[in-house]
């Protein structure tokens, strides 16, 4: 078992690895979480530094004002639809690169970013990669919404919890003024099946599997081992 500080050295290694994939005249999303912020300020050092000229586009508040605070400068998909790159974080892998993600309520911005993307890179230390994805799924939903998509995930095998806020009363409202299920699965044998049958469901807003993962930058020991899709 590794120490926070460990996990935090990993996660800036990964994260200022990934960094270094960003050229000028590049348009860029920037997702969220521990491990990606250090991307984001990494990328405003090089700004800084070395007159790197890039625009972003961030998947989150939380990105959003990292990225504003180190520097960058922004953008919208609404003007610039087509993103060279996107850079984001990760709550488990597996060695065929699907994701969970969702673990800081934002992967409805991250995957609309993502697919706008040429390129999709997932940061991550070594305790996110597994050989089969188990965490509970994230799934945002509307509120009006939420006691039908409990028996339809039920019915698909899932044990869904209504994730509560830490320091607010009640539950955790998303950058979108939704609310979020994790739901548990189990061990996930066929992600993209289990994918294709949430997503339809009247009332999700999107779910935290990702299939679209082109390469991981991932923290072992003192090295970051760069892995791309083979499927
Ligand atoms: C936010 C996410 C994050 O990328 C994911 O939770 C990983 O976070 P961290 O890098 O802090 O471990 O999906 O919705």
């Amino acid at each position: 078992m590794k120490d926070a500080s460990t996990n935090s050295n990993a996660k800036r290694m990964a994260g200022e690895a990934a960094a270094e994939l960003v050229k000028s005249g590049m348009v860029v999303g920037l997702g969220t979480g521990s491990t990606v912020a250090w991307t984001i300020k990494r990328l405003g050092e090089r700004a800084r530094e070395e007159d790197l000229v890039f625009l972003g586009v961030p998947t989150s508040f939380q990105a959003e004002h990292l990225a504003i605070a180190s520097g960058i400068k922004l953008t919208s998909l609404n003007q610039h639809p087509i993103l060279d790159l996107a850079i984001d974080g990760a709550d488990q892998v597996d060695a065929d690169l699907f994701v969970i993600k969702g673990g800081g309520a934002a992967h409805t911005r991250e995957k609309v970013v993502s697919c706008s993307a040429k390129r999709f890179v997932i940061v991550a230390d070594e305790s996110k990669f597994v050989q089969r994805l188990s965490r509970p799924v994230p799934v945002e939903v509307l509120a009006f919404a939420i006691r039908l998509v409990e028996r339809r995930l039920q019915s698909l095998g899932g044990s869904p919890v209504l994730r509560q806020a830490m320091r607010k009363d009640g539950p955790v409202i998303t950058d979108n003024g939704n609310l979020v299920m994790d739901v548990d699965f189990g061990t996930i044998q066929d992600p993209r099946a289990l994918a294709s049958k949430i997503s339809p469901i009247p009332g999700v807003v999107e779910h935290g599997i990702f299939d679209n993962v082109d390469e991981l930058y991932l923290a072992r020991g003192d090295g970051v081992e760069k892995i791309r899709r083979s499927r």
